[in-house]
């Protein structure tokens, strides 16, 4: 039984149920009437900052000013999260799924992003869509390693917070996992595959990223 406690969910959780509405839900019929002209800024603030932070960084949810995830992802990824939503905790926004968001501001949210989050010429070797596969014992050997001098082992969070507890890992999805491993939270000091990891000094492959999202899936219980 894990002691450590989940990190990040309670935090969501709890910016979830202090808003008056659900980012992404329909807005109220009054606000409807006279649309202001929608910019990047607007739909940004009003429907990803909560949870992205104000500039993209700095916030629960993963930074998405990074340059190096942006260069990972192309608009046809980034377009369907916002519609359709991502894992457990981010809510769906197309209007079509029942999110307050049209297609055209779907768009200008995507093109806007590219413009202010990404920094051109930053070259990517990982993919930034988990590609599955990874082996359980081999991850969990690579969490020794390159993890848990931050994130401690499973009776212990460690500094960074535990991310072993099945209480973390029921909310995260498999994608979020691979992106947190392979871009890190350079915006909170967590490094991205190339480390630096504490002792170890090899960065990350292609394969023990994969494998450290097959152990941590492995955690997540089944119900
Ligand atoms: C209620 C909180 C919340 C709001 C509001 C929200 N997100 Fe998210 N977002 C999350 C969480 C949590 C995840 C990771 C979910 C998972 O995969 O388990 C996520 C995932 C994402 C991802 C994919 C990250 C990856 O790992 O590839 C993108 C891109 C993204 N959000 C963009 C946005 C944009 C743009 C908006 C505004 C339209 C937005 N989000 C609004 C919480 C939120
Ligand atoms: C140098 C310390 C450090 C190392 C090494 C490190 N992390 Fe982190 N990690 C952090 C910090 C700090 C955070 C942000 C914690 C918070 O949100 O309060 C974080 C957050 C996370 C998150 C949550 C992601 C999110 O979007 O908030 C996951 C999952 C994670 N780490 C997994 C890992 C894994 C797997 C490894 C090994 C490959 C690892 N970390 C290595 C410091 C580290």
């Amino acid at each position: 039984m894990s002691r450590c406690p989940g990190l990040l969910a309670a935090c969501l959780i709890s910016i979830a149920g202090g808003c008056d509405r659900m980012p992404g839900a329909a807005l109220p019929e009054r606000m409807a009437d006279a649309p202001a002209p929608d910019t990047f800024q607007s739909l940004y603030a009003t429907n990803c900052a909560g949870c992205h932070g104000a500039d993209g960084t700095h916030a629960p949810a993963r930074a998405l000013r990074d340059g190096a995830y942006m260069a990972a992802v192309d608009d046809a990824y980034l377009t369907r999260v916002i519609a359709d939503g991502a894992g457990l905790m981010m809510p769906a926004f197309a209007a079509s799924q029942g999110g307050g968001l049209a297609p055209e501001q779907i768009q200008i949210l995507v093109a806007g992003m590219r413009r202010g989050f990404a920094v051109p010429g930053v070259r990517v070797t990982m993919p930034g869509v988990f590609p599955g596969g990874g082996d359980v014992q081999r991850g969990q050997a690579a969490f020794a390693s390159a993890c848990a001098s931050c994130h401690g082992n499973d009776s212990d969070g460690g500094e960074a917070g535990c991310v072993t507890s099945a209480d973390f890992l029921r909310l995260v999805s498999d994608q979020a996992l691979w992106t947190a491993v392979v871009f890190g939270r350079t915006d909170l000091g967590m490094p991205g595959a190339a480390g630096p990891f504490g002792q170890r000094v090899a960065p990350l492959s292609l394969q023990e990223a994969r494998d450290l999202v097959a152990y941590l899936a492995s955690l997540r219980p089944n119900y």
